[in-house]
């Protein structure tokens, strides 16, 4: 028995901002994000709509995508670092709002940038133990909340017109290497049980290594502080995510090339035999240089970073829906996703289209 995606669907907060609305909140250049990160414009999601809604919306469109009813489907993984709440997570809020039955037992993941490839393996492994034959995943992010932009920067970037004091300026410009690189976005699969044993997953190989938690981590908001949060936190800046832009790129263009290399070769497949490679759309250099060492053509490696920037655990998906949309996927391709991430978390997984 294997386990087969049937459907997708995505979503994305209601608001594109391009690189342009930037400029006007801190010290950034349209130039200096395309040509550093390759995004051109993100989405964000206005007041009120956090991750939960965004990965609703998507999981509508992949029941519909794969025909099937919510009565139908056995549990949920939601794979989520930004969830409505501190806790619980996204799962039962998305379980009682679109209206499953109220037993159905929901997995709440993080790992981040990795969320949805280590969810992939998890509904992998469930379906293959007989336990659930259908399941929902979905990888969702709604990141501008991180950014301390309240008193000026998000309510002018979705297009209000609010006044960016000098101050603010300043506190955007200090955040700029992290803030011009995320968007808001979802996507969701439905993954079901086949005895069609030609298509489906076919491995996975997944990764975590702790050693390098401050290249890319939130420092304050945690439960070995007394009280979790206070004003002091909040004053240093701590709530807000801590990145070594440097460490991650490089961990980044070393751990997705191994990963990929690893489970192509624990299953005896070469990489070149990879029809697509979906590769987690955190920086188009990134995206690029893994392309380049595997020694995979551009047309083998898609990429949407440019419309949506990172969307965490979202990009896996989106990416994965607008390439069977567009028939850069077809029936019969081997696929492979592959991530790295805050944790650091990364690996790879191999699919028969
Ligand atoms: N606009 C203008 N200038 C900027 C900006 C900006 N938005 N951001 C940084 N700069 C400046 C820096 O201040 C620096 O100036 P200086 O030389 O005067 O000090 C200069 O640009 C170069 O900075 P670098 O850090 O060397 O830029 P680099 O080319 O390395 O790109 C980047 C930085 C884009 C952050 C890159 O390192 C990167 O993409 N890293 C990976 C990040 C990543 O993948 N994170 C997400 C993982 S996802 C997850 O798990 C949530």
């Amino acid at each position: 028995m294997r386990s087969v995606i049937t459907g997708s669907g995505i979503s994305v907060g209601a608001h594109v901002v391009p690189n342009a609305a930037l400029e006007k909140v801190m010290d950034t250049t349209d130039e200096w994000i395309r040509t550093r990160s390759g995004v051109q414009q993100r989405y964000y999601a206005g007041d009120g709509v956090g991750s939960a809604e965004l990965g609703m919306a998507a999981a509508e469109d992949a029941l519909r995508a794969a025909g099937r009813t919510k009565e139908e489907i056995d549990a949920v993984i939601f794979a989520t670092m930004t969830p409505n709440y501190f806790f619980p997570g996204n799962g039962p809020v998305l379980q009682a709002k679109m209206g499953f039955r109220p037993s159905l037992p929901t997995f709440d993941i993080r790992q981040q940038c990795s969320g949805f490839l280590y969810g992939l393996d998890l509904a992998d492994s469930l379906i293959r133990s007989g336990k659930y034959r259908r399941l929902l995943l979905v990888g969702a992010e709604v990141h501008t909340p991180f950014m301390p932009w309240k008193r000026g920067g998000w309510a002018s970037t979705i297009g209000q017109d609010v006044e960016v004091t000098e101050e603010m300026r300043a506190l955007n410009t200090k955040l700029r290497d992290r803030t011009v690189l995320f968007g808001d976005g979802a996507g969701a699969v439905i993954v079901e049980a086949s005895e069609n044993g030609d298509r489906g997953f076919i491995d996975a190989k997944l990764f975590t290594d702790g050693s390098d938690i401050e290249a890319l981590y939130v420092a304050g908001v945690g439960f070995r502080r007394r009280p979790y949060v206070d004003v002091e936190q909040i004053e240093n800046g701590e709530p807000i995510p801590d990145m070594n832009g440097r460490t991650v790129f490089q961990q980044a263009l070393i751990r997705m090339p191994e990963s990929v290399r690893a489970v192509c070769a624990a299953n005896g497949i070469s990489v070149a035999d990879i029809d697509v490679l979906l590769i987690h759309q955190a920086n188009l250099r990134i995206v690029e240089g893994v392309a380049k060492q595997l020694g995979l053509p551009p047309e083998k490696t898609p990429h949407n970073i440019e419309r949506y920037a990172n969307t965490t655990a979202g990009t896996l998906p989106i990416l994965y829906h607008e390439c069977v949309a567009d028939g850069t996927i077809q029936p019969g391709m081997l696929v492979c996703f592959t991530a790295l991430g805050s944790g650091l978390h990364w690996g790879a997984a191999l699919y028969r289209a």
